[in-house]
C-alpha cells in the first residue's frame, strides 16, 4: 500500500493522521498515511526509510521544514520562496518539495468571505509560518502587504525577496498609525498564551482578524478582536485542513472536501 508520513516533532498531537484518512476514505484511495516521531538528527534518515518502504510522499511540520527543504531535489517556486517545505512528493526522479500552507490561508481566508483583493493586510510574525504564506498572500492582488514583527530585521529579510516594494517591514510600534482590513496574526505567541503589542485601534479599525494558531480557546488576538468588535475573527483550523488537502491533492490528484472534515475536528476540539 502506498505510505504517506507526517515528520514532526514533537508529533503527537497531530492532526493530519485524521484529516488524511478522512479524505482517502471520501475519494477512495487505497493508502496509509500515519504520524512518525523523528529523532531531531535523524530527519534525512526517516525520510529515506519511508522511501525505501514504498513511500509515496510525506507532510513535514515543526522543526524539519528548513531541514526538508535542503533535502530536495527540486523546488516549487514557492517553497523557494518559503525557504520551507511541509510536503514532500517522492518521484522516480528524487525528491519533489512544495509549501501547501499559503494555499491553506488563502483558501480559508476566501471562505469566510474575507475579501483579499484590494485589501490592505497587516501580516505579524516574520518566522518560518509567515514566510509560508507570503508568497500567496501577494497573488491575491492585495492593495498592500506589511510584516510587522519583534524583531525588525528579521520582517526586512523577507521584504528584500520580494521586488519593488511589494512588501513593507514595520515594528509593532509602527503599527499603531497605520489602518489594516486584514490581520492576520503568524507569530507562535498564540501558542504560549502571550498577548501581542498591536494597539487597540489597528486591531479595531480592520474588518478581519486571522490567527494561524488554533485550539479549544480562542488565542488572546482573537480574544481581544471579538470583544473589540471586528466582523470575521477566525482561527486557523481551516488552514490546517486546506493546507492538508492541496498536499492531498499535489500526491492522489484528487481534490478532497474539506467541510465534513473540518466539522469533525472542530468537534473534537470542544
Ligand atoms: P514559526 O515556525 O511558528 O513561525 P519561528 O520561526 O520561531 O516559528 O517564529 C516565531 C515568530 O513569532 C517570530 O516572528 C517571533 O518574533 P521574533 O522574530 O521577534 O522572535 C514571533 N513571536 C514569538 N513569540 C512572540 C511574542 N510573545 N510576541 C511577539 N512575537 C512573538
Amino acid at each position: 500500500m502506498d505510505q504517506y508520513r507526517v515528520f514532526g516533532n514533537p508529533i503527537a498531537q497531530s492532526k493530519s493522521p485524521f484529516i488524511h484518512q478522512q479524505f482517502a476514505v471520501q475519494t477512495k484511495q487505497i493508502m496509509n498515511y500515519q504520524s512518525e516521531l523523528a529523532e531531531f538528527d535523524q530527519f534525512d534518515v526517516a525520510v529515506k526509510k519511508l522511501i525505501a518502504n514504498n513511500g509515496k510522499g510525506a507532510n513535514v511540520t515543526a522543526p524539519f521544514k528548513e531541514q526538508a527543504f535542503s533535502l530536495c531535489d527540486k523546488l516549487s517556486e514557492r517553497a523557494k520562496l518559503a525557504g520551507a517545505v511541509n510536503t514532500l512528493i517522492f518521484c522516480k526522479t528524487g525528491v519533489y518539495g512544495d509549501t501547501t500552507d499559503g494555499v491553506g490561508l488563502v483558501g480559508d481566508l476566501l471562505r469566510h468571505q474575507i475579501q483579499l483583493r484590494d485589501s490592505k493586510v497587516l501580516l505579524l510574525g516574520a518566522g518560518g509560518a509567515a514566510k509560508g504564506v507570503v508568497q500567496s498572500l501577494l497573488e491575491q492582488s492585495l492593495k498592500s502587504l506589511t510584516i510587522a514583527n519583534r524583531t525588525l530585521s528579521k520582517a526586512q529579510a523577507i521584504t528584500q525577496q520580494y521586488p519593488n516594494d511589494a512588501v513593507k517591514a514595520v515594528t509593532f510600534a509602527e503599527t499603531k498609525n497605520l489602518v489594516f482590513d486584514i490581520i492576520i496574526n503568524a507569530t507562535s505567541a498564540g501558542l504560549s498564551g502571550d498577548s501581542l503589542a498591536i494597539s487597540e485601534q489597528t486591531i479595531k479599525s480592520s474588518t478581519a482578524c486571522y490567527d494561524m494558531v488554533y485550539g479549544k480557546e480562542p488565542t488572546m488576538f482573537l480574544k481581544q478582536a471579538k470583544q473589540l468588535g471586528v466582523e470575521h475573527v477566525v482561527d486557523g483550523l481551516g488552514m490546517l485542513v486546506g493546507q492538508a488537502a492541496a498536499s492531498f491533492q499535489l500526491w492522489r490528484g484528487m481534490s478532497p472536501d474539506i467541510e465534513p472534515v473540518l466539522k469533525s475536528l472542530r468537534a473534537q476540539l470542544k
